[in-house]
């Protein structure tokens, strides 16, 4: 029988809490405080953590009751312990670890960017043996190569300054839609050109092959996105918000999808895995599975709600590293917020 393992997620706004079997998904309940920083227009770290206090004992008993077990039929579990922000995941690991204490079972600190790779397999299967993953949010930008999920994940490369869903959120802001922005970009982006506006894909010159082939960067995008529509402001002429946004978009997914599959080719990978909460994004949907497909990629894309930060994720990352045998984390360790 494989090991039952309780997944608990709280880097950032979500509380999650799941049950893995295998790689069988039994329960995955999430509660979020993302409606008490929206007025705020981004996340309040303290906010954060003191709901995660208030949420966790809830959403772990409501994820007990809806699988119908009890604690004591936990056989490990596995925590996000980084990347995020310290008072949330200090909230999460302090409860994981009193779990594992109480329970006498082995807990997991895992890092939360492979969990969003790692719970494709719940939805797809176990991953062939070489893939690659784009981890794409409002906190993450990454581009793995992964040959085992719990034991051999390499970065090939990162954002250098905003996450993708971080930009869509600035440009959101500048484009005075509400927070967070990306959601409503998707959206006008659908009713407009993408072709409108020639913006920069950085990064993507010959010159930067050598030293930041599979690196990212979209701060540039976004000033350049200010850049026109002051220019046009100035004009006065009226912004055509809808071709902003698909032009926008297009170049966000353009420079993503073509990084990606240039990574796939040169390490002779067939499968690529998409996660985190920009993969909701259409533009980057649509062009990795035409792109994917043009050139024989196999593209896994999880169900938006594996994509947002959730128990289920980390759940899954746990039982891969418990169906390993590997040696559980010490009792001891801190949380790392900027976890590699
Ligand atoms: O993974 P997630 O729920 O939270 C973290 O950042 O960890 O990702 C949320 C991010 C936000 O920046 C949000 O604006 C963006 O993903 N996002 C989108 C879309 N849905 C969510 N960006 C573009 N298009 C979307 N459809
Ligand atoms: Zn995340």
């Amino acid at each position: 029988m494989e090991p039952l393992v309780l997944g608990i997620e709280s880097t950032c706004d979500e509380t999650g809490v799941a049950l893995v079997q295998g790689t069988e998904l039994l329960v995955d309940v999430t509660a979020s405080s993302m409606d008490e920083h929206a007025r705020f227009g981004g996340i309040v770290p303290e906010v954060a953590s003191r709901a995660h206090l208030e949420a966790f004992v809830p959403t772990l008993e409501e994820a007990l009751s809806r699988a119908g077990r009890i604690l004591s039929d936990v056989d490990a579990v596995a925590v996000a312990a980084g990347p995020g922000l310290v008072g949330s995941l200090t909230v999460g690991n302090a409860a994981a670890k009193s779990l594992a204490l109480a329970l006498d079972r082995p807990l997991y600190g895992v890092n939360h960017v492979i969990g969003h790779a790692a719970v494709d397999e719940l939805v797809h299967g176990e991953f062939p043996e070489r893939v690659m993953a784009l981890v794409v949010s409002g906190g993450h930008t990454s581009l793995l190569l992964v040959d085992d999920i719990a034991t051999n994940v390499r970065e090939l490369g990162h954002t250098l300054d905003d996450a993708a869903g971080e930009a869509f959120d600035k440009v959101g802001r500048l484009l005075g839609l509400p927070y967070p922005g990306g959601p409503h970009i998707d959206r006008l982006a659908r009713e407009g050109d993408p072709t409108a506006i020639p913006f920069p894909r950085a990064l993507t010159a010959p010159k930067f092959q050598a030293s930041h082939a599979y690196d990212f960067s979209f701060s540039g995008l976004k000033t350049a996105v200010a850049r026109w529509v002051e220019a046009e402001r100035d004009a006065g002429r009226e912004i055509p918000l809808a071709d902003v946004a698909a032009s926008f978009a297009d170049a966000v997914a353009d420079v993503l999808v073509m990084k990606t599959l240039n990574a796939c080719r040169e390490h002779g990978v067939e499968t690529l895995v998409i996660g985190g909460g920009f993969s909701a994004n259409s533009q980057l949907r649509e062009m990795a599975a035409a792109r994917g497909e043009a050139v024989g990629i196999d593209v896994r894309i999880p169900p938006i709600r594996y994509c947002t930060d959730n128990g289920a994720m980390i759940a899954a990352l746990g039982s891969a590293v418990a169906r390993r045998e590997l040696p559980p984390s010490s009792l001891g360790y801190g949380v790392d917020s900027s976890m590699p």
